[in-house]
């Protein structure tokens, strides 16, 4: 996972034809990640995605680790004002400059979202439960030894531990948890994290799962996945048999 070293977002995206070209980094801190690589994926997902997105009409979108807020505040913009009233936006990131940081990128954009520091959505499945239409999630995937997951500051960007899955399984089940009966989770994977066996995982708790973007990663060890989780109905067959193995 590599780093941008400034402020300035690909050519590409500053290109693309609608408001997400607008996007700048008003705020940065050296322990909160820069919109790299992997949140382009991401966002180029969500565009690529955007009639779907739109016809979808989500009331509540929330993302888990923020980082800077480009994610967020692109999902903001390409959803738009929703004929159907307004979007509840949420994110969550464990470092706190992260949070910090992310305010002032969606302020300088007029969104209105509610920021928490948390580790993924602690303390907010209550809340939140079977209401999140639409999750983004470009998790710290990269593995790395176990120690690193969750450290203080920029680490926590990319460590995902063993195969990189540990932040990853962390989520799963959150998502699981929080994401409604028509919810989406968009998310980016590596291909080490083996992205088959976590559609597989969700595919038991009733999710389908389809590619939606597919880039290769700068050292040509493997591609970056941006890969959409949906809902859909939970047959008996699907979640009761199955719920049991997991
Ligand atoms: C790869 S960065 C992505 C940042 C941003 N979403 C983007 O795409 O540019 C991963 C983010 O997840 C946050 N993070 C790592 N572990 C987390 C956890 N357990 N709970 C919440 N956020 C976490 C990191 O602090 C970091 O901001």
């Amino acid at each position: 996972m590599s780093r941008h070293s400034s402020l300035e977002f690909r050519e590409d995206i500053r290109k693309m034809p609608y408001r997400t070209a607008q996007i700048r980094l008003v705020a940065s801190h050296p322990e909160v990640y820069e919109p790299c690589d992997d949140s382009f994926l991401l966002v180029d997902a969500l565009l690529s995605d955007q009639a779907n997105l739109l016809h979808h009409q989500p009331r509540v979108c929330v993302e888990v680790g923020c980082g800077s807020g480009y994610v967020i505040t692109s999902l903001a913009l390409i959803l738009g004002k929703q004929e159907s009233g307004g979007v509840y936006y949420m994110a969550t990131d464990i470092n706190p400059h992260a949070v910090s940081v992310a305010r002032e990128t969606l302020n300088a954009h007029g969104i209105d979202a509610d920021l928490v520091i948390t580790d993924v959505a602690s303390g907010l499945d209550k809340r939140l439960e079977k209401l999140v239409d639409v999750m983004v999630v470009n998790p710290p995937y990269v593995p790395t030894p176990e120690e690193e997951v969750g450290c203080d500051g920029i680490t926590a960007s990319w460590a995902g531990g063993e195969d990189g899955r540990s932040v990853i399984d962390k989520i799963l089940p959150v998502a699981d948890k929080l994401l409604s009966d028509r919810g989406w989770l968009y998310m980016v994977t590596l291909t080490a994290n083996n992205p088959s066996e976590i559609c597989l995982q969700m595919r038991r708790k009733g999710y389908a799962s389809r590619i939606v973007l597919q880039r290769s990663t700068e050292d040509g060890q493997g591609s970056m996945i941006g890969s959409l989780l949906s809902q859909f109905p939970r047959f008996p067959f699907l979640t009761h048999g199955d719920s049991k193995k997991n």
